[in-house]
C-alpha cells in the first residue's frame, strides 16, 4: 500500500464511536452480537431473532420471538401508493435504487413521527424490504403483480416464494436466512456510518436507511457480491478461471469479493457462506460454480496471500437459489436493515452530532476577476 494511502486515509483505523453492537475482527472474539458468535447465531438462530438481538437488545423469549415473527409478517403487505410508484419504475433501473425509492416512499406515507415509534418503523421497514424488491422485479420483468403477503416464518421464506412462484425447500430458506444473518451487522462500516451521520443530525429513520442504500450500493461495498458473480460466471472450467484471474492480477485489476477494510486473515463469515454454497452445488448437480469460485479462493491466496470476503462465495449460494443477480445486493440491504437500524438507535441514545474536522490543502488565497474579464 502507498505511503499515502497509510496516512489515514478513509478514517481507516481511527474509533469514532463507541457500540455494544458488534466486534468485527477484535482479537480474541472475531465477529460477534452483542457478544454472539457469529458461527452460533448462523448454526442456531433464525433471521429474526437476530434482528430481535439487535434492535432489541436481547435475545427473544420463545413468546417474545412468536409475537414478533408474527409481527413482521403482518406487516410484510405494501399500501397501493407504494405497488403504484414501484410500478413506475422500468425494469432498467438498478435494483438499489429501486429499494432507496421503497424506504424513501414509505416515509413519506408513513413517516416516523415521534422518535418513540422508532421500533415500529424500523419493523415495518425490515418487513417491507423483501416485497418492494419482489414486486417491483417480478411487474417490471414479467408483467405480474405479486401479492406482497405471505404466512412464511423468516424473510428467506417471504423472498424465494414471491420470486419463485413456489414452495421454497428447507434448505434453500435456511441458506439465505443464514445469509440475512450474515449480513446484519458490522461495526461502522461505511453505510451503517451514513446511517449514524444522519442519524446524528435527529433526522428520521427512512432518511437514515435510504442514505445507507444508496452508501451499500457501491461496488466496493455491496455491490461485491454482483461483481463476483460477474467474474466467476464467465469460467467454464477452473483452469479457465485460474489462468484468466492470473492475468487480471497481471493488469493491477482488483478481484471483486477478495480483501477487507478491517480483517487481516480472514472473513469469519467466508466459511459459513461457503459451506452453504458447497452443499446447494451438490443438490442442484452442476458445481462447476462453486469449483470456480473455490479455485480462484485458490488462486487469491496462493498469488496475493488475500481471504475471500463473505460477498465472494455469496455469489455462488445466491446464484444456487436462481436468485438473478441483480437482487443480489438488495438481499444485502434486507439484512443489514437490522443492524441500521440498532446503529440508529444508539446513536439517538447517546448522541453528539457526527461532524469531523478537514485538513485544507486548497490555495492560500485566490484573487476575484469579474466574470466578464474570464
Ligand atoms: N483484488 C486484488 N487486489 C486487491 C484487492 C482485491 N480484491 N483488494 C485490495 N487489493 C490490493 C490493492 O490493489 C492495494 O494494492 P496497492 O497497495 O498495490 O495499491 C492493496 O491491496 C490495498 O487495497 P485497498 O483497496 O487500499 O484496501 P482497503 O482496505 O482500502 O479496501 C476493500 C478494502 C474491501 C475496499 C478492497 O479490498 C476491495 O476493493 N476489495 C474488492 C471489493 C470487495 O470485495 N468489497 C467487499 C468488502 S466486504
Amino acid at each position: 500500500m502507498s505511503e499515502k494511502k497509510l496516512e489515514g486515509a478513509g478514517l481507516r483505523g481511527q474509533v469514532a464511536g463507541k457500540t455494544s453492537l458488534s466486534t468485527v475482527g477484535k482479537a480474541g472474539k472475531g465477529l460477534t452480537y452483542r457478544g454472539y458468535p457469529i458461527e452460533v447465531l448462523s448454526e442456531k438462530a433464525k433471521f429474526e431473532e437476530v434482528a430481535y438481538l439487535l434492535m432489541y437488545g436481547a435475545l427473544p423469549t420463545n413468546d417474545e420471538y412468536k409475537e414478533y415473527s408474527n409481527k413482521l409478517i403482518s406487516m410484510r403487505s405494501l399500501p397501493d401508493s407504494i405497488l403504484e410508484v414501484l410500478e413506475r419504475i422500468p425494469a432498467s433501473a438498478h435494483p438499489m435504487d429501486v429499494m432507496r425509492t421503497g424506504c424513501s416512499m414509505l416515509g413519506n406515507v408513513e413517516p416516523e413521527g415521534e422518535f418513540t415509534n422508532q421500533q415500529e418503523s424500523a419493523d415495518r421497514i425490515l418487513a417491507t424490504m423483501a416485497s418492494i424488491i419482489v414486486y417491483w422485479y417480478k411487474y417490471s420483468h414479467e408483467g405480474e403483480k405479486v401479492k406482497t403477503s405471505s404466512d412464511y416464518e423468516t424473510i428467506g421464506g417471504h423472498f424465494l416464494s414471491l420470486l419463485h412462484g413456489k414452495e421454497p425447500s428447507e434448505d434453500q430458506i435456511r441458506c439465505l436466512d443464514t445469509s440475512l444473518i450474515l449480513y446484519a451487522e458490522h461495526g461502522f462500516n461505511a453505510s451503517t456510518f451514513t446511517a449514524r451521520t444522519c442519524a446524528s443530525t435527529l433526522s428520521d429513520i427512512h432518511s437514515c436507511i435510504t442514505g445507507a442504500i444508496g452508501t451499500l450500493r457501491g461496488p466496493l461495498h455491496g455491490g461485491a457480491n454482483e461483481a463476483a458473480m460477474e467474474l466467476i460466471e464467465k469460467f467454464s472450467t477452473i483452469e479457465e478461471a485460474k489462468s484468466a484471474v492470473l492475468k487480471m492480477l497481471e493488469n493491477k485489476e482488483k478481484i471483486m469479493g477478495f480483501g477487507h477494510a478491517v480483517y487481516s486473515t480472514e472473513d469469519p463469515r467466508n466459511a459459513i457462506i461457503k459451506k452453504w454454497a458447497e452443499k446447494l452445488s451438490k443438490t442442484n448437480g452442476d458445481e462447476t460454480l462453486y469449483l470456480v469460485s473455490e479455485q480462484i479462493e485458490k488462486t487469491m491466496d496462493e498469488e496475493k496471500n488475500m481471504f475471500a470476503n463473505t460477498d465472494f462465495f455469496m455469489a455462488s449460494a445466491y446464484s444456487y437459489l436462481e436468485i438473478p443477480t441483480k437482487l443480489f445486493t438488495p438481499l444485502f440491504v434486507i439484512g443489514r436493515t437490522s443492524g441500521w437500524a440498532a446503529n440508529i438507535f444508539e446513536q439517538r441514545a447517546d448522541n453528539r452530532i457526527i461532524r469531523p474536522s478537514e485538513e485544507y490543502i486548497g490555495p492560500d488565497s485566490s484573487e476575484w476577476v469579474d466574470l466578464e474579464d474570464r
